[in-house]
This record gives C-alpha cells, sequence and structure tokens, in this order.
C-alpha cells in the first residue's frame, strides 16, 4: 500500500521546476496521490502537471491566485470534479524578499501579508468547508518557515508573515481536532529554489549564508518529504505542530 494511496490533493505555488511545490506533487503522485496543482503561472503549473500525467500519474492544473476566494471555490471544484473529494491541501504558494525595514514599503508588506497570510487563510476556510462536507477527515499542511521562529535580518515582515501561519495553524487544529482535521505547519530553513536563490542573486549576505550545522542548503525534496508524512496517515495523531527541515539552522 502507498502511503497517500487514492488521497487527492491541493498544492498551491506548484508552478516551478525546481520549487518546493513540484517537489511536493512529484512524491505525493510516486505515493499513489491524485493532484491539482495551483499558480498563478498558468503556463508553468500546466507543464508541470503535464510532465506528472505523462509519467503515468494522475494530475490536473489550474491559474490560481491565492488571494482570491472565487479562484479557491473553482480549485475545490476542480479536485472535486476531476478526482471526487478532496483529502489534503498543501498551502505552499508564498513570496519573500529581504528589505531592511526603513525601506519597505506598505504595499509591499499588504501584498506580503495578501500573499502569505491571506492566501493561506483563504485555502483553509475553502478546504475546511470541503473536508466537512465529505464528513471525513482532511490533512492541511502549511508551508512556514525557519523565518517564522527564528529572527532573521532583513526578514520582519516575511517573518511576521511566516509566524502569522504557524499560529494560525495551531488555532484550526485546535477549533478542528474533533472533527479530525488536521492541520500542521513545515518550517523550511534554506532550500535551494528560485524564490531563495533569486533573492540571494539580489541580496549577497542574505539568509543563502546563514551558518547551519548541515552547512549546506537543503533540497526541495527535504521539504517535501515532511508534508508527505504530515499528509499521510502516518500522522493521524498529529495535529497543530510545527515542523522545522533546516539542517539544524535554528538549533545554533
Ligand atoms: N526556498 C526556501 O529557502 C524557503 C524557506 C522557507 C520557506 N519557504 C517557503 O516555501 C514555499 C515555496 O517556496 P519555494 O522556495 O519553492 O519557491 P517558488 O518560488 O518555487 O514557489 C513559490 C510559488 O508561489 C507562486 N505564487 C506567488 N504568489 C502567488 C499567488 N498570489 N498565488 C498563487 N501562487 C503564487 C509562485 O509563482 C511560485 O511558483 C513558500 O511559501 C516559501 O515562503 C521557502
Amino acid at each position: 500500500m502507498k502511503r497517500v494511496e487514492g488521497k487527492v490533493a491541493i498544492i498551491t505555488g506548484a508552478a516551478s521546476p525546481n520549487g518546493i511545490g513540484f517537489a511536493t506533487a512529484k512524491i505525493l503522485v510516486r505515493e499513489g496521490g491524485k493532484v491539482v496543482l495551483t499558480d498563478v503561472d498558468a503556463e508553468g503549473v500546466a507543464a508541470r502537471a503535464a510532465e506528472l500525467v505523462e509519467d503515468g500519474g494522475e494530475a490536473v492544473s489550474m491559474k490560481h491566485d491565492v488571494r482570491s476566494e472565487s479562484d479557491w471555490a473553482d480549485a475545490i471544484a476542480l479536485a472535486t470534479g476531476a478526482f471526487g473529494r478532496l483529502d489534503i491541501l498543501v498551502n505552499n504558494a508564498g513570496i519573500a524578499y529581504a528589505l531592511p525595514i526603513e525601506e519597505t514599503t506598505l504595499e509591499q508588506h499588504d501584498t506580503m501579508m495578501a500573499v502569505n497570510v491571506g492566501g493561506v487563510f483563504l485555502g483553509c476556510k475553502a478546504a475546511i468547508a470541503q473536508f466537512r462536507a465529505q464528513k471525513g477527515p482532511g490533512a492541511i499542511v502549511n508551508v512556514s518557515s525557519a523565518a517564522g521562529i527564528i529572527g532573521i535580518p532583513r526578514a520582519s515582515i516575511y517573518g511576521a508573515s511566516k509566524a502569522a501561519v504557524c499560529i494560525m495553524t495551531k488555532c484550526l487544529a485546535a477549533e478542528l481536532g474533533s472533527e479530525n482535521i488536521r492541520v500542521n505547519s513545515v518550517h523550511p530553513g534554506t532550500i535551494a529554489t528560485d524564490l531563495l536563490l533569486g533573492n540571494a542573486a539580489k541580496d549577497p549576505g542574505s539568509s543563502v549564508d546563514l551558518p547551519m550545522p548541515l552547512s549546506r542548503l537543503g533540497e526541495p525534496i527535504d521539504i517535501a518529504a515532511m508534508i508527505l508524512f504530515l499528509a499521510s496517515d502516518e500522522a493521524k495523531y498529529i495535529t497543530g505542530g510545527q515542523y522545522l527541515v533546516d539542517g539544524g539552522l535554528t538549533a545554533i
């Protein structure tokens, strides 16, 4: 029996070939899952879904801005239309930049909060309604960050957004546990994706250079493996937890 056999998952922010979202999609499909990939990058996410289908997986995709409640309704409808149900939501879409506070505009703050916090809020709201309609269990994995736990220079707004995701996760776990809806957060450290490397290129001395026990960047699969575990029934007694996958970054 595969680890998420027959389970249906929505994964947001899955367009990049070397991002955490697509790595998660690949491992869920490998373990028997059916996936709905979403992203603001419609072309990219369609290409990623096509790759999975070509390899024999079950995958569909749609253009989706996580800030839009009607896009969320469409994403749930796509999951139920294509695969009959929804079992897992991975709130992975996010934006990041490193800026000193005095150079950060209110508009940048508001956009960060709208995507990283508002997007997770709307996703949880939509998925929970669907889980309840199915009278079934459900699993939500929110992708937060090590920056939501420790203070990283120039990451004040990003860190605040990811800390909000962490506490939203715990509140929802407390609210929904009696319905067997589990909600956990995963906290990547520095993972070699376009997001991190793109920011590092613009900002030498950024978080890409932070010291850590394992002395190397993580890979998207490192995060995907944790998401798979939390989404699967192996984690059936786990909710409200915050799971670091950070090479030991926050241990020192
Ligand atoms: N890479 C790291 O080191 C790292 C560390 C900690 C946390 N994270 C988090 O992991 C998640 C995935 O990031 P990644 O590193 O794979 O980068 P990524 O850039 O590959 O993935 C983010 C995706 O989100 C999409 N996106 C942005 N705004 C969106 C919106 N409004 N609606 C829908 N999609 C939107 C982007 O198009 C992109 O495909 C993010 O939430 C990020 O904050 C990453």
